[in-house]
C-alpha cells in the first residue's frame, strides 16, 4: 500500500502469509490466536533467556556478558557438529561438492566464532578479576562440544575425557567420538572410492589416535592440485578442508590473545598453564598432509 493510498490506515486483508487483518504499515493489526505457535513459543525463548545465572555475589554487572558469549558459542558448536557430520555423509556418498558447500557455512561460523572475541574483550582484566574466583574450577578445558568438534575434525586426545569432570553422558558421548572415523578418514576413504590409491594401512588406521600425516597421501594429493582442472571439485574440498583447519588456529590465536589481556601469566581456572598452555596448541594442524602438499607445488610439479 503506497502512503498516498487513499484507503491507507484502513485494515488490509488483501495480503497472503498469515492471511489475519493489517494495518496501515503493513504490520498484522491483532494478535495470532490463542494456542497458536509463537515465536517465542517456538524458539522457546523464556527458557533460553532463564539460564543465564551469575555466579558472583553481588552479581557483578560484566557476569552477564562472560556467560552469554560462553553460551552462544556453545550453540554455535552444536551447529558445527550438525554441519561436520553431514560433511561426512556427503563424503560417504562421493559428493564433495556438497561436502564443500557444508565446510563453508563451517567457515563462516568459524568467522563468528573469532569476530565475537572482541565483544568480550570489551571487559577490563580488573572487571574480571572481581569474579573470577567464582568460577574455579569451571574452564573451557571442559567444554564437551569443543572437544567433540576437535575429535571430528581429527585432533583425537583421549586424555581430554577425564578433563570433563566427573559427569558420565559427558565421557561417554567423548568416547563415542573418539572411537569414531573423523572428517579426514571419511575423506581418505572417499578417494579411495574415487579411484585416487590411498594407501591400505591407511583406511584401516587406528581412527583412535590423531592422525599425523603420510608423505604417501601428501604425493598424492600433489597430484590432485596439479590436475585441479580435472578435478576441480577434488581440490576445492581440499582448500576447504585447508580453511577449516586456518581458522581454528586463528580461533586459538584470538583466544589466547584474550587470555593474555584478562589473565597475563596467571595459571588457567582449569589447572593448566593458561596462557603458555594455549600458545602451545596454536600451530597444530588438523590436516597435516593439505599443509604439507605446498611443499610441493612448485613450476616443476605443476608445469
Ligand atoms: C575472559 C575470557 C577468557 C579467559 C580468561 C579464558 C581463559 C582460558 C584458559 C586459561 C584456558 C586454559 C585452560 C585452563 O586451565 O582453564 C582456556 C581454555 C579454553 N577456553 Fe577460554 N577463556 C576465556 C574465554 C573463552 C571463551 C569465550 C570461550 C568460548 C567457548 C573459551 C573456550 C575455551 C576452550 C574451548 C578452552 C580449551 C582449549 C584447549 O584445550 O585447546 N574461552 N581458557
Amino acid at each position: 500500500m503506497h502512503p498516498s493510498d487513499p484507503s491507507a490506515g484502513h485494515a488490509d486483508r488483501s495480503a497472503s502469509g498469515a492471511g489475519g487483518p493489517r494495518a496501515a504499515d503493513g504490520s498484522p493489526s491483532q494478535g495470532v490466536g490463542k494456542g497458536k505457535l509463537t515465536y517465542g513459543s517456538y524458539l522457546k525463548v523464556p527458557e533460553l533467556l532463564s539460564l543465564q545465572v551469575e555466579a558472583s555475589s553481588p552479581v557483578h554487572h560484566d557476569e552477564l556478558l562472560f556467560i552469554i558469549s560462553h553460551q552462544v558459542y556453545e550453540l554455535w558448536f552444536k551447529q558445527m557438529l550438525h554441519e561436520l557430520h553431514a560433511v561426512c555423509g556427503w563424503l560417504d556418498r562421493d559428493n564433495p561438492s556438497r561436502a564443500a558447500q557444508l565446510l563453508q557455512r563451517v567457515h563462516a561460523i568459524q568467522h563468528l566464532l573469532i569476530e565475537q572475541i572482541p565483544v568480550l574483550e570489551t571487559m577490563f582484566s580488573v572487571e574480571f578479576a572481581q569474579f573470577r574466583d567464582h568460577l574455579r574450577p569451571a574452564s573451557g578445558f571442559q567444554s564437551v562440544q569443543f572437544r567433540l568438534v576437535e575429535f571430528l575434525c581429527g585432533r583425537k586426545n583421549a586424555r581430554m575425557i577425564a578433563l570433563v569432570g566427573d559427569d558420565q553422558s559427558a565421557q561417554s558421548i567423548m568416547q563415542r567420538y573418539l572411537d569414531m572415523p573423523a572428517v579426514y578418514d571419511h575423506f581418505m576413504r572417499m578417494l579411495s572410492r574415487l579411484g585416487v590409491a590411498v594407501p591400505r594401512d591407511l583406511l584401516e588406521r587406528n581412527v583412535r589416535e590423531a592422525y599425523e600425516g603420510d608423505e604417501r597421501m601428501v604425493r598424492l594429493l600433489v597430484s590432485v592440485y596439479a590436475r585441479r582442472d580435472q578435478g576441480y571439485e577434488l581440490f576445492r574440498l581440499c582448500e576447504n578442508l585447508v580453511e577449516l583447519d586456518e581458522r581454528v588456529s586463528l580461533w586459538r590465536f584470538h583466544h589466547v590473545k584474550m587470555v593474555e589481556r584478562m589473565i597475563g601469566g596467571m595459571t588457567g581456572t582449569g589447572g593448566s598453564s593458561g596462557a603458555k598452555y594455549l600458545q602451545s596448541t596454536v600451530a597444530s594442524r588438523l590436516f597435516p598432509d593439505l599443509w604439507s602438499v605446498r611443499d610441493h607445488l612448485g613450476t616443476a610439479v605443476l608445469g
